[in-house]
């Protein structure tokens, strides 16, 4: 694009934007500089723009101004900075005529409040002669104090950053469209947990975003890649101290779960798995177990994991509580009977009291049937798929934990034959598969294995709809 052309467009910009026009008297100011100060949208913020016009380079920068002195300042040093080095690599370069290097430095506020200014900066350059260059750049302000909010301010403690770094991860990889232009790999390498990745954020009403530099999760096409992360999902990770006084709506665990509880559907539509990532499914059976269960459930949230829980009727009935929580916080309720018969050697009416009663009792807690069956011992007829409105699902890693009780041997099962796709089979009655979860789940994330529910692996696996009677092991 022609610079003229650019800095036409800014004008009609501005001049939609603001009102009055005031040029500023800088002393620095010479024939090749033009400063404005205009009205925003924002009465608190005014627009102020600088452009550059030389044989060899221009530039055009927009900042905000606010009647902050101190936020001011760390605007104006973060704008200058760049263009200062922009001019000094532009100086570096001698292009030919009637060619230039550009910069185009522009912002939006993507939040502002009385006790919030949220901006980010857009940096476009062209070097004349180098590969063209665009970055995101964010501050943010704690408005009453008007000091800048980095990253660390914000956090919980020191497992945030890891949890933050997982949520973007899990963002990138249900990205159909990133995820055409790259790999698990590059995704989980430009994404490691380190607070320079995480850098650059800034919030609107609904989301943290975090903006990427270019080629940092795959190709340049990508561009400085925007993750938005619903704040819902930033309980726990923010500190909540902070969030209230920056009065980010964050949901609290209540209003989240009155939001689910609503007969709504949890599974994430069938896009937003991405074909290509390697995805597994752990199932707990036989529980709820009063103790083991609710350790699982705090492992699986602290790792943002996602899991399935094929759970008794008859011990429903006794822990309903642990079975709303399990619901709320995103995993899948399967059915394993009423009291665990081989529901093969059932006669008819004492195989649909089985199924009935454990749908019955499951429904009356979450407000729905279970999504899958898994029958004792994994055994069926035809009878039993006929029972069911739903697939049946087996497993295709058996960590027999209910066999050896050794957290070693259930973590050597599971390192030795899951694969893309696996179910894997424990029990939440088990102490020893409550001991090995969470080196499970860090170990198979290394691998960049995500961790979702039967339903979801079944989605993916790209199984029809209607798989009523069928019998899986694998997704
Ligand atoms: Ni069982």
């Amino acid at each position: 694009m022609k610079f003229k052309l650019v800095v036409l467009l800014l004008a009609t910009v501005l001049l939609t934007a603001g009102c009055a026009e005031k040029t500023i008297n800088d002393k620095n100011a010479d024939d090749h500089i033009q400063t404005y100060v205009k009205n925003s949208t924002y009465p608190e913020l005014e627009i102020e723009t600088e452009i550059g016009e030389y044989d060899t380079y221009k530039y055009a920068i927009h900042f905000p101004r606010s009647k902050q002195e101190n936020i001011n300042k760390v605007i104006k040093q973060l704008v200058t900075a760049q263009k200062e080095d922009f001019i000094q690599a532009a100086m570096k370069v001698t292009p030919k005529k009637d060619s230039f290097s550009e910069l185009l430095l522009d912002y939006k506020v993507t939040n502002i409040s009385d006790t919030l200014l949220s901006i980010a900066f857009t940096h476009n350059e062209n070097i004349y002669g180098q590969e063209s260059k665009k970055q995101v750049y964010t501050v943010n302000f704690d408005r009453k104090s008007g000091k800048p909010i980095t990253l660390t301010d914000l956090f919980t403690d020191d497992t945030s950053l890891q949890k933050l770094a997982r949520l973007s991860q899990n963002v990138i990889l249900q990205d159909p469209k990133a995820m055409k232009l790259s790999n698990v790999s590059d995704v989980m390498d430009g994404t490691k947990p380190e607070i320079d990745t995480f850098n650059a954020f800034s919030f609107s009403n609904t989301t943290m975003d975090i903006y990427l530099k270019e080629k940092q999760i795959g190709p340049k096409e990508l561009g400085p890649y925007k993750i938005q992360i619903p704040l819902s999902d930033l309980n726990g990770i923010l500190a909540k101290a902070y969030s209230d006084s920056l009065e980010l709506k964050i949901p609290t665990e209540t209003e989240i779960l009155s939001k689910t509880t609503g007969g709504k559907e949890n599974k994430p539509p069938k896009s937003a798995l991405t074909p290509g990532v390697k995805y597994v499914a752990l199932t707990f059976d036989d529980g709820p177990h009063h103790q083991l269960t609710p350790r699982i459930l705090d492992i699986l949230k602290k790792h943002q994991a996602k899991a399935t829980f094929y759970v008794l009727g008859n011990r429903v009935e006794y822990y309903p509580e642990i079975v709303k929580r399990t619901v709320d916080e995103g995993h899948e309720i399967g059915s394993h009977s009423w009291s665990h018969p081989k529901l093969t050697s059932l006669k008819p009416t004492e195989l649909a009291q089985q199924i009935n009663q454990t749908s019955n009792s499951i429904e009356k807690i979450t407000g729905k049937p279970p999504a899958t069956l898994r029958p004792p011992y994994g055994a069926v007829n035809d009878a039993v798929k006929r029972s069911i409105k739903g697939p049946i699902v087996n497993w295709s890693v058996d960590t027999l934990d209910w066999k050896h009780h050794n957290k070693e041997k259930v973590k050597q099962i599971v390192r030795q034959t899951t694969h893309d796709g696996s179910i894997i089979l424990m029990h939440d009655i088990q102490k020893a598969s409550a001991d090995a979860l969470e080196d499970i789940i860090v170990s198979l994330s290394k691998q960049g294995y995500h961790f979702v529910t039967v339903s979801q692996l079944l989605q993916l696996g790209d199984h029809p709809d209607r798989y009523v009677g069928k019998v899986y092991t694998n997704g």
